[in-house]
């Protein structure tokens, strides 16, 4: 039997690429994000089989009735990984000042990014801790260097809230441990994806990010790359690895 894959903000960047990648290793996958057909389409994609489903991450509700779904269609969830993220609108390029961030737009940013991110792991443990247990469960979650270091031009909400999913996810996998599943972390640096490109001056490839020059590797990372490392740490390989947070950021900040 395949093992089954939940990925939410699956529809774009990369979730989608990770989608891709986990059914290649030949995952029966899921993709929910907030846009439906999106969803769908992305789903259909990456070949028969792989179902996508609606959902907005920051409604308790919404969550339960999506791992509902996905279990009553295709049977208990092994892995799951929360790429579903907002980022603050702000001057482009450039981000909002912590001076002018108002309550409203901190508020709307951890609900998708934390409150998400916790409905979601939840859920999870919640249902294998109750229903059935399956083999090498995996859990990742999707941090930020921005939530390592503090933003350059992401913003105080997105990098508080990204911080919450390191802190979130180190808790979950103690608790996770005795279910079986694993629980990491990655933290990516610049990645090429429509979510960067709202941060990102205009131009082409690795031009539209400004910080660069800070990057050793000298260039922006791809989904692809980022799709690895969920495909290695959701692998029955990596079993012994769980509350760690995996840096992919080109060498821009080393611990
Ligand atoms: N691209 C980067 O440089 C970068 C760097 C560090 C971290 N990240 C993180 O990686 C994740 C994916 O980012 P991306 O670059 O692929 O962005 P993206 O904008 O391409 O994709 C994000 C997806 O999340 C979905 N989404 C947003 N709100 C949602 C909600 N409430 N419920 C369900 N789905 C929702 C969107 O519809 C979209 O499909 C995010 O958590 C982001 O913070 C990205």
């Amino acid at each position: 039997m395949t093992r089954i894959a939940l990925i939410t903000g699956g529809a774009s960047g990369l979730g989608l690429a990770t989608a891709r990648r986990l059914a290649e290793d030949g995952l029966t996958v899921a993709i929910a994000d907030l846009r439906a057909d999106a969803a769908r389409e992305g789903a259909a994609g990456i070949g028969p089989g792989h179902i996508g489903l609606q959902v907005d991450v920051a409604q308790e509700a919404s969550v339960q009735a999506l791992f509902e779904a996905v279990e009553t269609r295709l049977g208990p969830i092994a892995v799951l990984a929360c790429f579903a993220g907002l980022l603050s609108t702000a001057p482009r390029p450039g981000r909002l000042p912590l001076v002018e961030l108002g309550v409203d737009e901190w508020d709307r940013l951890m609900a998708v990014n934390g409150r998400g991110t916790f409905l979601c792991v939840r859920e999870l443990l919640r249902r294998r801790a109750t229903g059935a247990r399956v083999a090498h469960g995996r859990i990742v979650t999707v941090a930020s260097l921005a939530g390592q270091v503090g933003g350059q031009q992401s913003g105080a909400a997105y990098s508080a809230s990204k911080g919450a999913v390191l802190s979130l996810s180190k808790v979950a996998a103690r608790e996770a441990a005795p279910l079986g599943i694993t629980v990491n972390t990655i933290s990516p640096g610049p990645i090429d994806t429509p979510m960067l490109a709202q941060t990102v001056a205009e131009g082409n490839g690795d031009q539209k990010y400004l910080g660069l020059s800070q990057v050793p590797l000298g260039r922006i990372g791809t989904p692809d790359e980022i799709a690895t490392a969920v495909s290695y740490l959701v692998s029955p390989g990596a079993g012994f690895v769980t509350g760690a947070t995996l840096d992919i950021n080109g060498g821009m900040s080393m611990r």
